[in-house]
């Protein structure tokens, strides 16, 4: 994402390909931002409360009771977890009015519920849609992850080769020095060695807590400042960050993680039979159709967190298509003494 792309990088309404019926089509986008605006609102409310429990139930109920207003048969696939222990968006679960287009969702009410709780950085609603079938059936265990943004050869990721080498390779492509590099992972003890490994390479690392879709987002915008983001995050959200790089360009690996036997037969219960298979960007979610929308619920790299006055609240947004490659920034002020569902959260 360019700095001129953040700008409201409207497509020209008349030569964008036109909706057909059935299939998802653009003005979804716009409508799902709903989704994640209602969802952010609702966290917000919790920020810095120290529960993040809360925060993520608050979300939860918010992102369900928008999604119902919406014009669409969507079907959950990356969602709070399975039917037994999600009583809301859980993987299955239908959402919508029933009618219109089949579309399949991968969500996350919360990505980062600690640093909501602590009030930190990068805290966001999140939603992808895309046609039936688009995403991987993620089980909700690790996955080893490598991402780049746009503009380099995605043949330079590798998930086993030294971290030092695709380094090498990246500097390479962007003309410059390892040393230039800044690398993102997330600030875990099971990341020690590729800490030590990115710095014997000579490159600079940006550890974070938490939130390692909006990481992965990081590396297309080089007003971040992040080139590379690499280390083990949650499968599901290796999804939503799939779909948001088949709207920016961009490329990521991933491979799923098993902590033991009980990991790896949800994985098969799910379709998944090549347990160590390296997944593409397009294996993750696949690269025709998808929509990515996101709110910011604290400040981030990319989005403002929510603004909360007397009477509403100030929300900042993404939405993004793959089709046509447009981003929106989508700012908006809610009136909650007009909005009645709204009071309530
Ligand atoms: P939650 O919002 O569900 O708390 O996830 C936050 C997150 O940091 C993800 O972005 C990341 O993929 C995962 O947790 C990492 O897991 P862990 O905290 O177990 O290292």
């Amino acid at each position: 994402m360019t700095a001129e792309t953040k700008i409201d990088n409207m497509t020209d309404p008349m030569t964008e390909e036109q909706p057909q019926s059935g299939i998802m089509d653009r003005n979804v986008a716009l409508e799902v931002v709903r989704v994640t605006e209602a969802a952010a609102l609702a966290a917000s409310k919790l920020v810095g409360m120290g529960d993040k429990e809360a925060a993520d139930q608050a979300a939860v109920d918010a992102m369900r009771h928008a999604f119902n207003t919406l014009h669409m048969r969507g079907r959950v696939v990356i969602g709070e977890g399975e039917r037994d222990e999600a009583p809301m968006l859980y993987i299955g679960e239908e959402v919508g009015d029933g009618k219109g287009p089949k579309i399949d969702i991968a969500l996350d009410p919360l990505e980062g519920t600690e640093i909501t709780a602590k009030g930190g950085n990068n805290a966001m609603a999140v939603v992808a849609l895309t046609d039936e079938g688009g995403f991987l059936n993620a089980p909700d265990t690790y996955m080893d992850k490598i991402a780049i943004g746009p503009g380099v050869d995605p043949n330079i990721l590798d998930l086993d080769a030294p971290i030092g080498d695709v380094l090498a390779k990246l500097a390479k492509e962007k003309g410059g020095r390892v040393d230039e590099l800044m690398v993102c992972i997330l600030d875990r003890p099971r990341h020690e060695h590729i800490m030590k490994a990115v710095r014997e390479a000579g490159a600079r690392i940006t550890l974070i807590g938490d939130g390692d879709v909006s990481a992965v987002i990081a590396t297309t915008d080089p007003e971040t400042g992040i080139d590379l983001y690499v280390g083990q995050g949650g499968a599901p959200e290796g999804v939503l960050a799939a779909a948001a790089l088949q709207c920016t360009g961009g490329a990521m690996l991933g491979r799923l993680v098993f902590r033991n036997d009980e990991e790896k037969a949800r994985a098969e219960k799910w379709g998944i039979t090549d347990l160590d298979m390296i997944y593409k960007t397009d294996d993750l979610a696949k690269g025709d159709n998808v929509m990515f929308a996101a709110t910011g619920v604290t400040d981030g790299t990319m989005l403002r967190g929510v603004r909360r006055f007397a009477g509403g609240a100030k929300t900042s947004s993404l939405v993004m298509r793959s089709k046509s490659g447009t981003i929106r920034r989508i700012e908006a002020t809610h009136d909650f003494t007009r909005k009645t569902w709204i009071k309530s959260i």
